[in-house]
């Protein structure tokens, strides 16, 4: 095959890698502006080589481009191991893209300590020749794997995939710290969980409160609408939830108050 079919193969991964990378930045874009947590970090793609498909045509003893999963590639970069397991779901729920084979090195690492989520999907193209499924292989993985594989990878090609067996004992210990550091920050995730949802329950109970204190205007009671709002004010500077939640009782009571007095009112 020339130069030029090749290129031709090759076109419509490359697209299929454009497409996704743009798709996947986008999703970490939208949950950023929601003010949530993004699942995905970052994101990279590459079109793998010529020489390197040719090499593992060879490897794979076939003719078919279609073989090679990993023409088009796509990573996903997390904090988080729980925000792999979110992104495979995203992904699930997707249809433009679908999924044919998920390989977990994460509950099963490699030998060499290797550990990531693969996930293979087929992606719809349409090019001006037409619609086709392209091939796409996506490791998602955390940012202390990527770090470990990347180092894994350069050590591999320095020694062309023959590593010294120290050198791979202290890359297999290397691996372990790895695991363990995704596992600290694993607990700390459930504190930062922690911290948001106090932080919206903060709002939720402001958000009552201060339509409790716009009720007190509405009657018309301006001397204990002024009293309760700088109240609110001041619990609410300090990030006082449970003072804000028993000025809202507080309200309540003052309120029904106000609603006997004026229903006696009308009796007369
Ligand atoms: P190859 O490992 O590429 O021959 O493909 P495969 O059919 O065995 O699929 P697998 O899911 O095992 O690996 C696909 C890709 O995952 C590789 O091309 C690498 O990018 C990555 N990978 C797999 N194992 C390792 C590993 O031990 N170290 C590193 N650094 N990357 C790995
Ligand atoms: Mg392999």
């Amino acid at each position: 095959m020339d130069y030029q079919s090749w290129m031709t193969a090759i076109g419509p991964y490359s697209n299929a890698v454009e497409e996704l990378k743009i798709k996947f930045r986008n999703v970490r874009k939208e949950f950023l502006e929601k003010g949530e947590h993004s699942p995905i970090e970052f994101v990279t793609g590459r079109t793998k080589k010529i020489s390197s498909i040719m090499s593992k045509m060879k490897k794979l003893d076939t003719d078919h481009l279609e073989d090679i999963e990993d023409i088009a590639g796509i990573r996903l970069m997390c904090q988080f191991v729980e925000d792999i397991y979110a992104i495979v779901d995203l992904i699930k729920q997707r249809n433009d893209m679908r999924i044919i084979l998920e390989k977990d090195y994460i509950s099963n690492a490699k030998e060499s300590g290797y550990r990531s989520y693969h996930v293979i999907i087929m992606y719809p193209l349409h090019s001006i020749d037409g619609f086709k499924e392209v091939q796409c292989e996506i490791q998602i993985r955390t940012l202390s794997m990527n770090f470990w594989a990347t180092i894994e990878h350069s050590l591999k090609y320095k020694y062309d995939h023959y590593i010294p067996d120290e050198l791979a004992t202290r890359l297999k210990r290397a691996a372990d710290a790895a695991f363990r550091l995704d596992q600290e920050m694993g607990e700390i995730r459930e504190d930062i969980i922690k911290a948001q949802e106090l932080f919206s329950e903060k709002e939720y109970a402001t958000t009552d409160t201060f339509a409790r204190v716009q009720k007190l205007k509405e009657i018309g009671d301006m001397e204990k609408y002024f009293y309760y709002r700088n109240k609110l004010n001041e619990k609410s500077k300090i990030n006082d939830i449970m003072g804000i939640i028993e000025l809202k009782k507080e309200l309540d009571e003052v309120l029904k108050g106000m609603k006997i007095g004026r229903a006696r009112e009308d009796l007369f």
